[in-house]
């Protein structure tokens, strides 16, 4: 296959990621006899400083013309302390989504056997946890209306038929292919908008006999995922709640730096990893590339190169396995390994394996 990949590497530990995710995407293109080839284009603070703008023109127009968009990372400290900053590294993360049109935001949740003493839940709890949290992502208070003086402010959630239909397709569809659970979570014992989400899910309910629905209210949910992780297959949920319950889902399971993520819609599908940018690391070679080089198995994926996906999958297993990791999680006593020296082995383990 031919595979036209726009890689936007970002800032802070952004670049360093993307690098290790591009040597194993070449490493299985070349084990497979795939060709892939890449255009580097700008976004966050990188694209404020060069151009104004953190989702440039030029850079939609390429990730528009790409089969998909590796992206690393934006975040700049300059701009968490500016409260009046007129434009802001996360606002290209949103104006991409936006005009990409990505409203399915696909983050699964799996934890690693020989991880899961690093989780904050005791063992028991946490091991075998796996599930899929499918995030609205173009949609409710993030691009609503909003408003805001010395006085008072607002931010409208608003949802409509059409919005919710189409994210809950996208959810029933991987219950089908999972374990056919699929979980609602919403508010809507307190919000209109939550009560328009039951309502739709609830009429599309008898098309999918085959999957259990149940319906949670978000406060529960997140009591839940650390209590009883176990109990999820697939949640589905509104853009703010997603946001707020995959972090809380994602250290769950030992480290953030593990979480790959897909976010599909309209346009060109993009393969990030959960975390940000993590500035204070930038440049020290010690940022953990799992989640990026995750996110390029499921970019294999997500066009039917399963193969492609477990052979990444089985290599970041073995390096593990072997201890070849960064110092986020690292055994005591093991041997100190970098960014890149991980995304090396991996790239090395597929070539040879
Ligand atoms: C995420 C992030 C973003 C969000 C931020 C950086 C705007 O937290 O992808 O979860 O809130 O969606
Ligand atoms: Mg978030």
């Amino acid at each position: 296959m031919n595979l036209n990949i726009a890689l936007l590497p970002g800032d802070g530990i952004g670049p360093e990621i993307a690098a290790q995710g591009v040597a194993v995407a070449d490493a299985v293109a070349r084990r497979c006899g795939h060709s892939i080839h890449y255009h580097t284009a700008i976004c966050g603070a990188e694209a404020i400083d060069i151009t104004g703008d953190p989702f440039p023109e030029e850079t939609f127009r390429t990730c528009m013309e790409a089969d998909a968009v590796l992206f690393a990372a934006v975040g700049d400290p300059r701009y968490d302390n500016a409260p009046t900053a007129a434009v802001r590294p996360e606002q290209g993360l949103l104006a991409m989504r936006k005009r990409l049109g990505l409203y399915a935001n696909i983050r699964p949740i799996t934890t690693f056997p020989g991880l899961t003493h690093m989780s904050p839940l005791k063992d028991d709890i946490v091991s075998g946890a796996d599930f899929v949290c499918i995030r609205e992502l173009t949609g409710g208070m993030y691009f609503g209306q909003k408003h805001q003086d010395s006085d008072s402010a607002y931010d409208t959630n608003i949802y409509t038929r059409h919005e919710v239909e189409r994210i809950l397709r996208v959810a029933y569809g991987y219950a089908r292919r999972r374990r056919r659970h699929l979980t609602v979570v919403d508010k809507a014992n307190v919000l209109a908008s939550s009560r328009l989400w039951r309502q739709v899910a609830r009429e599309m309910e008898p098309q999918y006999p085959d999957v259990v629905t149940d319906y949670m209210f978000v406060d529960n949910a997140a009591m839940r995922i650390v209590t009883e992780p176990c109990f999820f297959d697939v949640i589905v949920t509104e853009n703010t709640f997603g946001d707020i319950l995959t972090d809380e889902a994602s250290c769950i399971t030992g480290s953030m730096g593990l979480l790959p993520s897909a976010s599909t819609g309209e346009h060109t599908p993009v393969f990030e990893p959960v975390h940000g940018s993590w500035p204070q690391a930038k440049g020290l070679n010690i940022a953990n590339p799992l989640a990026q080089i995750l996110s390029v198995a499921m970019l294999f994926e997500h066009f039917g190169l399963n193969d492609e996906g477990a052979i990444i999958r089985q290599a970041v297993s073995a390096s593990l396995d072997a201890n070849v990791r960064t110092p986020d999680i690292q055994v005591a006593g093991a041997p100190h390994y970098g960014t890149t020296d991980v995304g090396a082995w991996i790239a090395n383990y597929i070539c040879h394996a």
